[in-house]
């Protein structure tokens, strides 16, 4: 099923929810709802449909600021833009995805209770709708504190099946979208596990310095021990975030990386996303996105013409740091890259469940 057309024959299928709806927490102002969550809360763990998870991807890497946020909320951004229907769950405290898509606080922000109410009740999400047109969001923050303790109750009880929980929750809603990006946290081995429980597959962004690359082996474990649970997990690629360095010094280091984090592979993405940071200042300032802000840059007026006029800030503050339109670029590029992937695999994967006649006729 491939992007809007292959959504197209999906629609007949779509489970449409109510519109306007209310989260499980009833909470559609932004004020936080007590959840008391205890060890008899846990809700039984079902078999979750992990076909209708084939297009959930997790953003993962243990070490944070290597640009995990950055990229799910550009990538999920530009291809709703491009009119795939896209799906964001971020399992952060911190919830900068709230700032980069500049929901914070807003009605939409129920600070993770949603998320964790339906962990809690093993229903399924139900994701605020568009934030952005084609984009939709489980959000994060603060009320995921608690996960951590429910979860770990639960696989006391019942071992690392537990983390199957995610998975259970999305695959009913999963197959509205086209794409599902789940943000992960840095550090926060629980959740991680349960991202990489309900995900096909990891993408994993990266600094060239050293500690990205630490962060790399520990995602490697955890790589291994999730296959437990999702043996169709798959590596897709890891991707250089914020580099100067095209080099190809830096590209073998990283390759040695993985190899040895991920027992012999090595996919590592053409694209890079380059280091813009003022770009990457306004986008967070403003809660807007590469592409929204190149849009933005290529509206304001030249700098010599708003010197002259006295003008030399635009409606948003300041001017805007034109390197924008690269760093759109460089997430456009991703996005193909991404995509041309993903249908390889795809393609991969229908031939080899093919029927013996069929493949070999
Ligand atoms: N292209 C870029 N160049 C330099 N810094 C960037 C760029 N894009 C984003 N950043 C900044 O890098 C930091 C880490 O990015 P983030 O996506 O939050 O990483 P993570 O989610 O892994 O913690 C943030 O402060 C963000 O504003
Ligand atoms: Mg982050």
């Amino acid at each position: 099923m491939t992007g809007p057309a292959g959504r197209a024959a999906r629609n007949a299928t779509r489970r449409r929810r109510g519109a306007g709806r209310d989260r499980a927490g009833g909470d559609r102002t932004g004020a936080p709802t007590p959840v008391v969550v205890g060890v008899d809360d846990a809700a039984a763990t079902t078999d979750p449909d992990m076909d209708a998870l084939t297009r959930t991807i997790a953003m993962v890497n243990d070490k944070g600021g290597v640009g995990k946020t950055s990229l799910v909320a550009n990538l999920a951004g530009q291809f709703a833009a491009a009119g795939y229907r896209c799906l964001l769950v971020d399992l952060n405290r911190q919830a900068n995805l709230a700032d980069d898509l500049g929901f914070r606080d807003g009605p939409i922000d129920d600070h993770g209770a949603g998320l964790l109410m339906s962990i809690v009740a093993g229903s399924p999400l139900r994701p605020a709708e568009g934030v952005r047109p084609g984009l939709d969001v489980v959000p994060g923050g603060a009320r995921l504190v608690d996960l951590v303790p429910l979860m770990v109750s639960r696989v006391q009880e019942q071992g690392r099946e537990a983390f199957r929980a995610l998975a259970t929750v999305l695959a009913p809603v999963a197959g509205d979208y086209d794409l599902v990006f789940v943000d992960c946290p840095p550090e926060t081995t629980i959740l991680t596990d349960l991202a990489l429980t309900a995900a096909r597959w990891v993408l994993m962004p990266t600094k060239s310095d050293g500690g990205g690359l630490v962060g790399m082996r520990l995602v490697g474990e955890r790589f291994a021990l999730a296959r437990e649970q999702n043996p169709d997990l798959g590596l897709l690629g890891a991707v250089l975030f914020a580099t100067g360095s095209r080099s190809r010094v830096v590209h073998a280091e990283l390759r040695e990386a993985m190899e040895r984090a991920f027992g012999g592979q090595s996919p590592l993405f053409t694209t890079s996303i380059r280091h813009a940071e003022r770009t990457a200042q306004d986008a967070r300032r403003l809660g807007r996105l590469a592409h929204e802000l190149e849009q933005e840059v290529a509206a304001q007026p030249a700098w010599w013409a708003a010197l002259r006029e006295g003008t030399s800030k635009t409606s948003s503050g300041r001017r805007l740091s034109p390197t924008a339109a690269s760093v759109a670029g460089d997430y456009r590029d991703l996005g193909v890259e991404l995509l041309t992937l993903l249908r390889a695999a795809e393609e991969t994967t229908t031939a080899d469940h093919r029927p013996e006649q069929e493949a070999t006729s």
